[in-house]
């Protein structure tokens, strides 16, 4: 990494903490008053949802897609300028500035491009082990499918069928917890890695794993029933908005305590499903049921 890389990482991370500290001490937003006025979504109200046609191009984000589909960046998603890409993912998320600046500036880092002058492609963002990861929760991993502009259906699915927390605001409604998300990227992991001959995950993008699963748990509150048309469809449900309500945004200092723990109980459920895969593999050596006795389904049902 370069002097100057570092430098402006340092920096941001100054601003972020000073974000951090101003957000203790202001008051929250008003409810209904996330986004600003004068923004889309304000009060609730999203441009028109358009899916994608074939010619459009998507990433492996379903925030930045879902951008695209309400026409928020170009629909096509094409030509997209970093400084679009750090004003409209603040007003549209609530994101703290720092973390809107770091972000894009981290990608147009990934490819090379000048931040202040470039444009891109959602789909170019797509490029493997920069931001887009194998054992994504949305995605199949990139050896099994090319095109990591889709959503991968079944996985999110699964997901969303593990909830397990209830909400107290309204009855019947189920939340996503961090336990419920740690176990499910545990389960990805673990079978990425057994599918996947070209299965890789840095430490880095592990806790960038975790931190797309955060996403989930800060800005949606981890409400399954915004998370599925979020998900699958890559739309903003009508009348939604973030749950986070701190003046400056969810700053990256305040979404560690959320990552970190997060990041921390998946690596600890990974390493139980090894132990019980590799049990299973002696029993079944033991028992003679042949060579390899793992299969998906069996890892599947370790993880109930
Ligand atoms: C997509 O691009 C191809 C090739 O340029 C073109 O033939 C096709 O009509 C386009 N489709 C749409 C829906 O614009
Ligand atoms: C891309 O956008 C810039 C403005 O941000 C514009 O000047 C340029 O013509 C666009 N390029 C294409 C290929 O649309
Ligand atoms: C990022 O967006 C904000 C508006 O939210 C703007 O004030 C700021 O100048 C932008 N920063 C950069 C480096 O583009
Ligand atoms: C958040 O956590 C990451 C990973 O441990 C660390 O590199 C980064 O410095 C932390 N950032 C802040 C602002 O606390």
């Amino acid at each position: 990494m370069a002097i100057s890389t570092i430098f402006t990482d340092a920096l941001v991370f100054v601003w972020d903490f000073f974000l951090t500290l101003t957000n203790i001490i202001t008051p929250n937003l008003k409810a209904g008053h996330v986004v600003p006025s004068g923004h889309a979504g304000a009060a609730g109200n999203w441009p028109e949802y358009v899916p994608p046609g074939e010619n459009d191009s998507r990433s492996a984000c379903p925030m930045l897609n879902a951008m695209a589909n309400h026409g928020i960046l170009p629909h096509d998603g094409k030509n997209i300028s970093f400084k679009l890409m750090n004003e409209t993912v603040r007003s549209t998320y609530n994101f703290a500035p720092s973390f809107c600046y770091f972000v894009p500036n981290y990608i147009a880092g990934i490819l090379k491009k000048d931040y202040s002058k470039d444009t891109f492609d959602l789909a170019e963002i797509s490029v493997h082990n920069g931001i887009e990861h194998d054992a994504s929760l949305t995605r199949e991993d990139i050896f099994h499918e090319p095109d990591q502009g889709k959503p991968h259906v079944p996985f999110i699915e699964e997901l969303l069928g593990s909830a397990s927390g209830k909400d107290s605001k309204a009855e019947g409604s189920v939340l996503l917890t961090s336990d419920d998300l740690a176990r499910y990227s545990a389960k990805r992991r673990t079978e990425a890695k057994a599918r996947n001959p070209e299965f890789s995950l840095s430490k880095f993008h592990k806790t960038f794993g975790s931190s797309n699963s955060a996403t989930l748990l800060r800005i949606f509150g981890g409400r399954v029933s915004d998370l599925r048309p979020f998900l699958i469809e890559e739309r903003i449900p009508e009348g939604w908005e973030p749950s986070v309500q701190s003046r400056f945004g969810l700053t990256i200092a305040a979404f560690n305590f959320t990552v970190l723990p997060l990041e921390s109980s998946t690596e600890k459920y990974v390493k139980q499903l090894t132990k019980e895969s590799s049990n299973i593999q002696e029993t079944s050596r033991v028992e003679n049921y042949g060579a390899t006795g793992v299969t998906e389904t069996n890892i599947g049902s370790t993880n109930a």
